[in-house]
Formats: structure tokens, C-alpha cells, sequence
């Protein structure tokens, strides 16, 4: 067999793709821009979410490109065969242009003509369907596989978790999808027999997802939303595909990855066969290279945690074999002569990388080198490593657990992890809660008490209230909860400043974020708190440079978080006053979180807000908004406060003098908290959600600027997708909807049979103990309210009652409960306790069960009886 290289498998896939009308686009790098769902991009299609749900149209409706992705799932496979961290796809898409048929007929074009298999070497997966989702067997690929040249018996139906892909991340678009499978001959097991078990292990090699048909959106509650349009997603890993062109081994074999597997046994100064350490450090260091150049680095948490613990790992695996001085750079050298070529920010990275990879070799290998020779020295002893050992190893020498646990099977030894959990907890409690994590250092807790030396310090004086920079002096700096004289990069800590623009968290709003800039030091300020002592901490990595105890440093608040979180404290305050307007003077506050991105507002009364009252809060906020009222802040006794008509936290202890905060003669509250100048920079105001929290007690989550208008938009977008499908125009598309339920009832069946989704609005929304207990009638038949009591009982992580008067005047009730509540409470019970008081009877299991009362007696409130039945219920 002559064999394919990787060049001319990238360019066999691009060039097929462009001759066939696909413009040729770059790849993402592989940290993501603003998609928080995902640590890395993991296929080629993330990068390019935007175009599939319509957010963003593409210049070209049909695309193809190779993308570097980082898959981390694995990590503890790697080495083997296949699994690598880091691998280049090939991708092909067409967003919202041809489908199934012509995706099909493409990929048979790219597998025979451009890589010349023969149809007898291919196998293809189908969806077999899955009634759970909803969504029927993919027959439309199947034939169109036929159609092609596939013989139907090298096509094979797989259910959900092998061929429905996505999303990449835990929401976004995803479909049922077609795979292609090489066979790989006799040697390597049985031939598929239709029927009988597809072996995706050895025989047969996955090389291509040959197209995922994008037709769904999975929102972040796990509900699935159709898109707006339909879309085909391809994705081939190029080493795999290299390994099964060509009959290799392992993917190491690739001509990408074997010259980094050489160099690294030479670096090790190794001979002989090629070893799986040999590989893994390959795999790390090639992975480690892309992300540091696509400009994440080293830290304890998020993403930067991933190339440290890949460095780390080189480090420990080749230490622990007894090389001393390690030098990746001749590696390095390889992987960017390999890789520098297609991505550019790898090839003009190289001092930088060598850079980074060096000082994270140092750093880690100085402590390691001592951890190792320490457990050497404790499995010599006792031959075992117990939980307290794995402890120290990581309180003493930062050696994590999962490289302790490493080092130790390496020579054979087990570590019992009971043990090293017990003695974490116990370190945790002497250190009132300041302890380090397997994943890294922790940092204080305002609830933490400092350590005396340091409440003796001046207290921390706050500038924030009028500007965002201050200069400052170091007075002292915390690691894990303990005063060190001299902080270097990449060590988590906290500081203490003599003065500060950083807002500690407080009165609900979070702390502020954003730089410390010193002489030889730049750093990232993540979090700030206040402690009893007066005192703010600072949560800070440094990025790079060092800092000591009395150095001068400058600090900056982010300040586009700020003026968000501030626009958000403003409209709190100006949803408290409305509130008391709209639903009268017994609204207090009882609790409140202000975020950049969003605020949430606890206050009492005691039903549900009717949609009306939410609109003439919403109105009232924004009327307010407009007005461009100052703020105006003025320092008064709590007395003065209170003769003025302040509102003020029930229950919360204030000193001599008190901070009023007011706007116009709209609102005036005690708080201490940052906000904006005038209200025209709170922009725009929208409640997004209005629910119970506890008895009595209200939560409305609401946005405000940039929020409140993306809010607005997705409205309108959904409301347009909806009138699209009602055939109607947006303002009335409620009409139109209400006259299709209509139709569909009168036919007799439900409304879900016909497709269409049916919709409740809760009588009842309440809470008995802490079970939240929803009720509401739905006008449709068993099978209806069955689904949407499920629906909405997970939804609302509580019971559900739905019921439905036919015309007969029978009641039917279903009643669901939340896993969580089954737990505790039973369907079957609740239902026949509540339909046998009203005449009626009931069954089924303990998470759902169903009745019918053949006349409900005059004036029965379902609702309310229900609420009798958990009450009674629960005490039993
Ligand atoms: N997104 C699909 C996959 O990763 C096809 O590219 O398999």
C-alpha cells in the first residue's frame, strides 16, 4: 500500500469540498470567544455556533476548513491507540442550504473518488430513532446511502448515544448524524452480520462523521427547540483518518504526531521500541503548544489549568523515570516546525512558548523532585500510601493527588483516597476554612476570621466611590489563608492594601474584579471581600513578576463590569420603589444579588405577580429610567434616614452614620453599594422571571442594558419563529394559536398528537415546607397532561397537579412529582387522597399518577385541596 501523507489527506478533503462550491475558511483558536459552555473548541463546528442557530449569517452558505480542537474527556487514555488531547478535524458544513441527500452524495464522492475506498470497505450508522426525544429513525439517509452505491447491508441503525451528536458543550444546535466506518479485514474480528452487534472497537474505524443534520437547539434546561433552519455539520480526525488509510498502529504513527514521539525518547535519552510515555508526552506537549499560543496560560483554575496539569504531567512521567534535567525545547522544536506551518500564532509563538513551558517545568519540577524522593522514601518504608501521606504530599509539595496516585501506580502501589478525603475535611476545619482543593489552592471565605497579626493592620480604606485606579501599598499577602512576606507568579493569594477602588462583595452586589500593575509585577485581581476586621481582600494571581509586602502598586477596577453591575444595583433599587407602588407598601426586600450580568430580587407578597403587574413594574422601571435622574448620595444618622422615608434592610444593624442613596423622588434607600451616575445608564430594564421562593416570598431575576436588549431581541425572534409556524402575523399569532387549540380539542385529540405544544397557566404556584407545588388547568387529554405535568414537574423541580373538565363534567388530574420530591412524597398517595375527599378515585406509580371524579362538588378549588393533601401528607 502506497502510503497517504497528512498533507495530501487535508488537501483530498479541502480540495474536494472547494470544487464542489464550499469556501475554504480559517480555523478558531482553540480557546473559545464568548461561549462560556465550553472549556475548549472540541469539533470544527464550535467555533461556528452562531451560524447554525442564525445569530450570525455566513458570507457562504457552504463551508469547510481543518480546526484544531482539544478533547480533555480522555485525558487519563491517552497514549493508548487513539486517544489524543489535541487533533486537527477536518469539517465540512452547509448552513441552512442542501441537506441529507446532497451531504450523502458528497461524502460518497469524497470516499470513493477523492480517497478511491471501494464501497465493499465502507459502513455507514444511521439514527435508529428515539421515542424519549421524540424523534423518529433517519430513513432519509439510510435510502440515500442506498441510493449512492452503500449496499443496505453495510448500513446499520444506532440509537441515540452513538448517532446523535452534540451538543459540543452542555447547550447549543445538534442532530441525528451518519458515520463512515472503514473495515479493516478478517485479522482484526468478525464480519458484520445485519442484526447482529456492530464492532466499533477493532475491526471496524470510525474515520468520518460524515454529517450531523443540525435541527435542533438543546437549551441549557435540556429542552430541545427546532432551529430555524436545518444544517449539515462533517467532522473527520485528520490522524485518524492518516491511521486508517494506511493501516497503521496507533495514531502516534501519523506523520504528524511520530517525529514529537521520536524526538521526546530522544529527549529522554531512550532507545527501543516506541513506549505509551513516549506518546503521552507527546500528545501533552503538542496540546499544550496550541493552547499557550491561542493565549491561555497557566493557572490553577478554568482553563488555564489544563496546560499546567499537561506540563506537570510531562514533568512527573519523565521524573519519575528517573530523567533529571528535562528539556522539552528540542520537543518543542519539532511540534512547531510540524504545526507551524497551518497555524502561524504557533510558528511566531516560539520564544513565548519555550518561555512559559520552562518556567512551569521549573516551578513544579523544584517541589516534585522533593515529593518524590519523600514518597520513594514512604513506599520504601511501609510499602503503602495512605490518604494522610497523599495529603502532605499535596499540603507540603503541591503535588496534587491525581499525580501522587500517578507516581505511586507507576511502582505498583495503591492510594486509599477515604482516608485523603477525611484528612482534606479535618485540614479544612483547623483552618477555619481555608484549605487548597485537589484542583488548586482556595481562597478566603468572608466568613474566614484573619489571622491576628493581620486584623492589627490600618483597616482597608475604600476609594471606589469615585474612581476606578488607585495607588496603593502592599501590607500583607495571604497563600491558602496564611501570611507570607514575598508572592510569585502564578500562586493564587489574597492582598491586603492600605487603600482600595475594589468593591468588596456586600449588600448583595459581588465584588469588583480587574489588574494590579506594580514595578515588576502585572496580575489579575479575580475577586474582592470584606472581613469583620474591616479589612478587604484581594484575590489575585500574579501573571507575571514577583510582589513583596510594601511594595507600591497601582490597582484598576475592570470598569465595563462595574458600570454593569452598577446599572443593575440602580434598577434593584428602582424595582424595590415600583414594587411598592404596583403591589402596595407590604413589599420588603428579603434578599438581593447584583451581578454584572444580571440582578435577583427577593421580596415579600403573597401570591404569584399577575402578567399585568409585571408589565406595570417593567413600564414604572423604565419611565423612571428615562427620566435621567442623579444619583444623589448623603451621609446622615439612621434617625434622619428613617424621618426622610428611607428604605432600609429589615433586621440589619446599622452604625452612627448611614449612606442614603436616591434617585429623584423616585427612590431613597440605605446602601453601600456602587451605582450609576444617572439613571439613563441603567439604558433598559426587563424582568425575565418571576417565581416563589418560599412561603410568601417572591424572586424576580431581571437584566438591564446590553441584557435587557438581547433580551427584547430573543422575544421578538421567538415570537417571530412562532407566527412563522402559526402562518400568522406576530400580532396575532396568539389568535391564531388559541383557534388551532380550539380545532385540535374539538377533534378530540390532544394537542401534543397534533404537533402542537400546549400551554398552561398555573392557578396554583406555591410552596407547602420547602415542596414547591404548581397546579393549573390544561384543556386536553390524558396523554397531554401526563406529558406536560412531567414537563413542568421537572421544570419546576417540585409537584405538579394539572386537570382537565371534558364536556361531560368529568375532572381528570395527573399529578407529577420531581425526582427529587418522589423521594419523599408518592403520586399515587397524593392523588388518592385528594380525589377520594371530592368524590372521585385514582392510581399509578409513585413519581406520577392519575385520577378522574365524575362531578366535582360546587366551589371546589383543586388547587387548594391539593395544598391540604401535601400539608397533610408531609406531616404523616
Ligand atoms: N461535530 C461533529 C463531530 O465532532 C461533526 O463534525 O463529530
Amino acid at each position: 500500500m502506497t502510503r497517504v501523507g497528512s498533507e495530501a489527506i487535508r488537501e483530498t478533503f479541502l480540495g474536494f469540498f472547494e470544487k464542489n462550491g464550499h469556501a475554504r475558511i480559517a480555523g478558531a483558536p482553540v480557546v473559545p470567544k464568548n461561549d462560556p459552555t465550553l472549556l475548549f473548541i472540541n469539533s470544527g463546528m464550535a467555533p461556528l455556533k452562531p451560524y447554525f442557530t442564525g445569530e450570525v449569517t455566513p458570507a457562504h452558505p457552504d463551508l469547510c476548513n481543518y480546526q484544531a480542537c482539544i478533547r480533555t474527556k480522555d485525558i487519563e487514555d491517552v497514549g493508548d491507540r487513539h486517544h489524543l488531547t489535541f487533533f486537527e478535524m477536518l469539517g465540512s458544513w452547509s448552513i441552512g442550504n442542501y441537506f441529507k441527500d446532497h451531504a450523502i452524495e458528497l461524502a460518497y464522492g469524497l470516499l470513493t473518488d477523492g480517497f478511491k475506498l471501494k464501497p465493499s470497505q465502507l459502513y455507514v450508522t444511521v439514527f435508529a430513532g428515539d421515542p424519549a426525544l421524540g424523534i423518529p429513525a433517519d430513513e432519509e439517509s439510510a435510502a440515500a446511502w442506498e441510493r449512492v452505491g452503500i449496499s443496505r447491508d453495510h448500513i446499520v441503525a444506532l440509537p441515540a448515544e452513538d448517532n446523535f451528536w452534540g451538543p459540543a458543550g452542555n447547550s447549543g444546535p445538534c442532530g441525528p448524524c451518519t458515520e463512515v466506518f472503514l473495515d479493516t479485514g478478517d485479522a482484526f474480528g468478525p464480519a458484520y452480520v445485519p442484526g447482529g452487534e456492530f464492532d466499533t472497537k477493532r475491526r471496524y474505524i470510525e474515520i468520518w462523521n460524515a454529517g450531523v443534520f443540525m435541527q435542533f437547539n438543546k437549551g441549557l434546561d435540556g429542552t430541545f427547540q427546532p432551529l430555524p433552519f436545518t444544517s449539515v455539520d462533517t467532522g473527520s480526525g485528520l490522524e485518524r483518518l492518516e491511521l486508517a488509510l494506511n493501516g497503521l498502529d496507533t495514531v502516534y504513527e501519523s506523520d504528524l504526531l511520530a517525529p514529537v514521539v521520536t524526538s521526546v525518547q530522544e529527549m529522554l535519552g531512550e532507545t527501543g521500541e516506541i513506549q505509551r510515555h513516549h506518546r503521552l508526552i507527546a500528545d501533552h506537549m503538542r496540546a499544550s503548544t496550541i493552547i499557550l499560543a491561542d493565549g491561555a496560560r497557566p493557572s490553577n483554575e478554568g482553563r488555564g489549568y489544563i496546560p499546567r496539569r499537561l506540563v506537570r504531567k510531562c514533568v512527573t512521567v519523565a521524573l519519575s523515570r528517573g530523567h533529571d534535567t528535562l528539556n522539552f525545547e528540542p520537543v518543542l522544536d519539532v511540534i512547531i516546525d510540524r504545526l507551524g506551518p497551518h497555524y502561524p500564532r504557533i510558528a511566531g509563538g516560539r520564544d513565548m512558548l519555550t518561555e512559559v513551558i520552562r518556567a512551569e517545568r521549573d516551578d513544579f519540577g523544584r517541589t516534585v523532585r522533593r515529593g518524590m524522593e519523600r514518597l520513594d522514601g514512604i513506599i520504601a518504608g511501609k510499602g503503602a500510601i495512605d490518604g494522610a501521606d497523599a495529603f502532605n504530599m499535596f499540603a507540603t509539595y503541591g503535588l496534587p493527588v491525581e499525580i501522587t496516585k500517578e507516581i505511586a501506580a507507576e511502582r505498583g502501589v495503591e492510594v486509599s483516597l477515604d482516608d485523603y478525603e477525611k484528612e482534606f475535611r479535618q485540614h479544612q476545619v483547623r483552618s477555619r476554612g481555608v484549605a487548597e482543593t485537589a484542583s488548586g489552592p482556595k481562597h478566603l471565605k468572608a466568613s474566614d476570621v484573619l489571622p491576628g497579626t493581620i486584623a492589627k493592620l490600618p483597616r482597608t480604606d475604600f476609594l471606589g466611590y469615585d474612581g476606578l485606579t488607585t495607588q496603593a501599598r502592599v501590607l500583607a499577602i495571604l497563600v491558602n489563608g496564611n501570611p507570607v512576606e514575598t508572592l510569585e507568579s502564578g500562586v493564587p493569594a489574597d492582598l491586603i492594601v492600605d487603600r482600595t477602588p475594589f468593591y468588596a462583595e456586600g449588600g448583595g452586589q459581588v465584588g469588583d474584579s480587574g489588574e494590579l500593575v506594580g514595578t515588576d509585577a502585572h496580575g489579575r485581581i479575580t475577586s474582592t471581600l470584606s472581613h469583620s476586621s474591616g479589612h478587604s481582600t484581594h484575590h489575585v494571581t500574579l501573571i507575571d513578576g514577583s510582589l513583596a509586602v510594601g511594595d507600591q502598586i497601582e490597582l484598576s477596577v475592570e470598569a465595563y463590569a462595574r458600570v454593569r453591575t452598577a446599572a443593575n444595583h440602580s434598577a434593584t433599587h428602582l424595582l424595590n420603589a415600583a414594587l411598592r407602588r404596583v403591589l402596595g407598601d407590604h413589599v420588603t426586600q428579603a434578599g438581593s444579588l447584583v451581578e454584572p450580568e444580571r440582578l435577583r430580587f427577593d421580596f415579600t407578597h403573597p401570591t404569584p405577580m399577575t402578567a399585568e403587574q409585571i408589565e406595570a413594574t417593567e413600564r414604572l422601571v423604565n419611565d423612571w429610567i428615562l427620566t435621567g435622574a442623579k444619583r444623589h448620595v448623603d451621609i446622615m444618622t439612621p434617625d434622619e434616614a428613617k424621618a426622610q422615608g428611607a428604605i432600609s434592610l429589615a433586621g440589619e444593624a446599622y452604625g452612627d452614620e448611614v449612606r442614603v442613596v436616591s434617585f429623584g423622588s423616585m427612590s431613597k434607600e440605605l446602601c453601600g453599594g456602587t451605582h450609576v451616575d444617572h439613571t439613563t445608564m441603567i439604558g433598559s430594564f426587563r424582568i425575565t422571571t418571576e417565581q416563589s421562593v418560599a412561603a410568601g416570598v417572591r424572586r424576580i431575576n431581571a437584566v438591564t442594558r446590553d441584557g435587557a436588549i438581547n433580551y427584547a431581541l430573543e422575544q421578538t425572534h421567538t415570537l417571530r419563529e412562532v407566527s412563522s409556524v402559526l402562518r400568522s402575523n406576530p400580532r396575532d399569532a396568539a389568535v391564531a394559536a388559541q383557534r388551532l387549540l380550539d380545532r385540535v380539542n374539538r377533534k378530540g385529540s390532544g394537542a401534543a398528537e397534533a404537533g402542537q405544544p400546549a400551554t398552561v397557566r398555573p392557578t396554583l404556584d406555591t410552596t407547602v415546607g420547602d415542596v414547591r407545588v404548581v397546579a393549573g388547568k390544561l384543556n386536553a387529554e390524558m396523554p397531554v397532561l401526563r406529558t406536560e405535568a412531567q414537563r413542568l414537574s421537572a421544570e419546576h423541580n417540585g409537584v405538579v397537579m394539572l386537570w382537565n373538565t371534558a364536556d361531560n363534567g368529568k375532572t381528570t388530574v395527573v399529578v407529577s412529582l420531581a425526582p427529587a420530591v418522589a423521594a419523599r412524597l408518592n403520586a399515587t398517595a397524593i392523588v388518592r387522597d385528594l380525589t377520594g375527599r371530592v368524590g372521585g378515585s385514582g392510581g399509578g406509580s409513585p413519581a406520577i399518577a392519575q385520577g378522574g371524579v365524575p362531578a366535582l362538588p360546587a366551589g371546589t378549588d383543586l388547587g387548594q385541596e391539593l395544598v391540604t393533601t401535601i400539608t397533610a401528607l408531609t406531616a404523616a
